[in-house]
């Protein structure tokens, strides 16, 4: 097995990277914040067959997490990590805390407009900005020619192609398809955190999602097949509900017709674990 060098500054990164760019090689980027699972290497296999050099990056980004989120423990399992990369990654890209933001740091990237209108916006106020903020920085660094997002995380998938397409970066930004497990939960690193009992209800999260999609394709009422989504979750046994929306697959604006593409998306916790998924419609 060839294990994957690791960087943890963005100098070396460059440096790695400097051969293939110069022989006109593509480059792939992943970020991720580590605690790997097949969804992420689904990504980095995809991205491993249209790139000659994938780099995976691993940072769990301190300014993506609200106050009384889950930065500290969030799960950091960097040398299994790194041993699921072995043949699949040829860089790793593991900078601290100080090298992403170091000491008089002062920029925040702030996207405005329908991507960021409502949904995560609206329960974790800080989080597309921060995202926006490292993946500006992540794609600065290594100057790659396409990064691959999850569409698990559909907000952000959107949010981070606004920002590509505003600051005109020279990338294409790819979305993967989610991963899910043999009963339909999506894969998160924040599964990790659930109990057994837990578990079995988090499963609800993809059956629900599923009905309410249904139910817009057989022409219920959107608020109708929203609030009978909420509803269900909490007769799952999910603990709260942040949303239930159906919204314009692209723009993420509330649908003013019945053709254009759609995606329902739900945020739920059960206990105190907040998970979010999405399906088309
Ligand atoms: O989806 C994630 O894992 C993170 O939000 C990302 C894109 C790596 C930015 O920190």
């Amino acid at each position: 097995m060839r294990s994957t060098p690791v960087v943890a500054t963005v100098r070396e990164l460059r440096a790695h990277l400097a051969p293939a760019r110069k022989a006109g090689r593509r480059i792939g980027l992943v970020p991720t914040m580590g605690a790997l699972h097949e969804g992420h290497l689904s990504l980095v296999r995809e991205t491993q067959a249209r790139c000659a050099t994938t780099v995976v990056s691993i940072f769990v980004n301190p300014a993506q997490f609200g106050p009384n989120e889950d930065f500290s423990r969030y799960p950091r399992t960097f040398e299994s990590d790194r041993k699921k990369l072995a043949d699949l990654a040829d860089l790793i890209f593991a900078p601290s805390v100080e090298e992403m933001y170091p000491d008089g740091f002062a920029t925040r990237i702030d996207i405005s407009g329908p991507a960021t209108a409502g949904l995560e916006s609206e329960f974790r106020p800080h989080f597309l900005s921060g995202v926006a903020t490292v993946v500006a920085k992540l794609l600065i660094a290594a100057s790659p020619d396409e990064a691959m997002f999850g569409e698990k995380d559909y907000q952000q998938l959107l949010v981070i192609r606004r920002l590509a397409a505003d600051l005109g970066l020279p990338v294409d930004i790819v979305g993967g398809t989610t991963v899910r497990e043999a009963d339909g939960l999506a894969m998160s690193s924040r599964n990790a955190y659930l109990s057994s009992a837990e578990r079995e209800i988090a499963a609800k999260l993809n059956v629900v999602l599923a009905d309410v999609a249904k139910q817009v394709q057989q022409n219920v009422a959107i608020p109708m097949a929203e609030a009978s989504g909420r509803e269900a979750l909490l007769r799952y046994g999910f603990t709260s509900v942040d949303y239930v929306a159906v919204r314009d697959a692209e723009t993420l604006l509330p649908r003013d017709g019945i053709h254009e593409p759609a995606r329902v998306l739900a945020a739920a916790r059960v206990g105190s674990t907040r998970l979010i998924d999405n399906l088309p419609v």
